[in-house]
């Protein structure tokens, strides 16, 4: 495992090298660190998927449930264009407060509401002046449920529901898996798998410490006549 932990590292600096990156996304990634607030952010692979599958679906208004610092927001809003709209749920202020800044570096502020406060209570008195083509979900772990069947009634057929760590660090994997924690995720992607099964994919990958194994699930809400 640890000579597989060594290959992927290398591997991962290989991916990064090989890409283009722009500043911005390590100013967002230095500046959090430097207020003391957590590094939990996506990885940049998934945030070049989240990037492309925006992009593929044309999207103009996308939600996104737990911005903290901006840095997956940032990746959004970039494949948005400029008629197009990332509204995005914070409910720490400190997390927000560096997200706007990010947004106005990043050059997308136009394109980004941020809502502040508890994201089930926004989502329930939010109202789309167009179709939803994407939510991508990375917020407590606990209410995925609610905010997967949000997405369900509100994204637009053959949108996507993008949802961050079912893998809960690979602990779903584990005998009765594991601890509370990835129990709530486990029970989770069995309801998606049981209700939506093949609509969706789990893609794993690693986190961002390298230390963890997580992934990405993806599920397309079905066309009408499908
Ligand atoms: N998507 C971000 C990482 C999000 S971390 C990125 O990749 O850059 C999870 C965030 O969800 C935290 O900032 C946390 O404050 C926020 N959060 C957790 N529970 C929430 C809730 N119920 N309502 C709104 N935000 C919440
Ligand atoms: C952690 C990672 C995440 O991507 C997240 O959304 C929440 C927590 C973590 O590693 O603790
Ligand atoms: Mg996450």
């Amino acid at each position: 495992m640890t000579d597989l932990r060594h290959t992927y590292t290398r591997v991962l600096d290989y991916v990064g090298e090989s890409l283009p990156e722009d500043p911005i996304h390590n100013w967002v990634l230095d500046e959090t660190d430097r207020r003391g607030l957590p590094a939990i952010q996506i990885t940049p692979e998934q945030g070049r998927l989240l990037n492309l599958l925006a992009r593929l679906l044309g999207a103009k208004r996308i939600v996104e449930v737990g911005t903290l610092t901006g840095y997956s927001g940032i990746w959004l809003a970039r494949a948005l264009p400029p008629d197009g709209l990332l509204i995005t749920l914070e409910r720490n202020p400190e997390h927000a407060s560096l997200a706007r800044e990010a947004f106005e570096k990043a050059g997308v502020a136009d394109r980004v509401r941020l809502l502040e406060g508890t994201a089930a209570e926004t989502l329930a008195t939010l109202t789309l002046d167009e179709p939803l083509d994407m939510l991508f979900v990375d917020a407590d772990k606990a209410n995925n449920r609610t905010y997967f069947d949000w997405g369900w009634q509100h994204v637009r057929p053959g949108g996507l529901i993008v949802v961050d760590n079912v893998l809960a660090n690979g602990r779903v994997a584990e005998p009765h898996n594991g601890d509370t924690y990835a129990r709530t995720i486990a029970a989770f992607n069995q309801y998606v798998s049981e209700t939506y099964g093949d609509l969706a994919t789990i893609l794993p990958g690693y986190k961002r410490d390298e230390d963890n194994l997580d992934g990405t699930l993806i599920v397309r809400v079905p066309l009408e006549e499908s």
